[in-house]
């Protein structure tokens, strides 16, 4: 049996189908969708879970109707401000990976601000991944890896995994035990690509504003039933 994960990570997903089921506009299921992050943020903290790492604007989503993009960012905004006392309640630190700078000011603001609130909370470390990509996060690594090759500060045949690690945005998280992704689609969207190497994959039709604490202890049951080899034989672990 596996042990406790220590990082979950979740693709949040199916939040515009399931307005569309209801006959709603989009923007309903991401309203929803909110409502899910805080009983699930709550749920993996009561769980004692040390990482959770949210999918909540990906570096593609940018190509979104311009409608849906000001949406999003303003109920991220509200998001922040309504939760941020429960997180300090539930010891959680918000953390965020991606590309912050980018973000429209009230966002930048408002993260900052609940960032710099709970940043002695030394429970669950509760990272959004906002304006992220895997594929990004990537490349900024080998420009400053390059860039300090250049000024002699690294040599080249020095470079190992560590100093990958140590120049992704992701650099202060352990690596992804259990990646969730919701809504029956079964891809990673460009997601954590350096984290997930070795992580546990699990995928649920369950659209995102369905998704309940239930849910979650499913999937990690579903977690614990897995023998994670690393490469190594069965009769190794055994
Ligand atoms: C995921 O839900 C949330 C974001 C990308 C912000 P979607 O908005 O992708 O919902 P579906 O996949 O269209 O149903
Ligand atoms: C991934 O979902 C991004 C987030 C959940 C924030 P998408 O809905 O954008 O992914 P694709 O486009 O279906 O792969
Ligand atoms: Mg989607």
């Amino acid at each position: 049996m596996s042990k406790k994960p220590k990082h979950v990570a979740i693709i949040m997903d199916g939040n515009g189908r399931w307005a569309k089921k209801q006959g709603k506009k989009r923007y309903a299921g991401h309203n929803r969708g909110a409502k899910t992050v805080s009983k699930i943020v709550e749920q993996a903290a009561k769980e004692k879970i040390k990482y959770l790492t949210l999918f909540a604007f990906s570096t593609e989503n940018w190509n979104r109707p311009k409608d849906e993009v000001n949406i999003l960012m303003k109920l991220l905004v509200s998001s922040l401000k309504k939760e941020f006392v429960k997180l300090t309640e539930n010891d959680i630190r918000l953390s965020s990976i991606g590309n912050i700078d980018s973000l429209p000011k009230l966002v930048k603001e408002e993260l900052s601000y609940v960032k710099n609130k709970t940043k002695n909370n030394s429970g669950m470390v509760l990272t959004l991944a906002l304006n992220y990509g895997g594929k990004e996060e990537i490349i900024d690594a080998v420009k400053s890896i390059s860039d300090k090759v250049k000024n002699n500060i690294i040599s080249p045949e020095k470079v190992d995994e560590s100093t990958i690690i140590d120049h992704l945005y992701t650099r202060n998280l352990p690596p992804v035990d259990l990646l969730i992704r919701t809504s029956g689609e079964e891809r990673i969207s460009n997601f954590l690509l350096w984290h997930i190497a070795y992580a546990e994959l699990y995928f649920t039709k369950t659209l995102w504003p369905d998704f309940t604490k239930e849910d979650l202890n499913e999937a990690f049951r579903n977690y614990y039933k897995r023998e994670r080899r690393f490469g190594k034989t069965s009769e190794q672990l055994n």
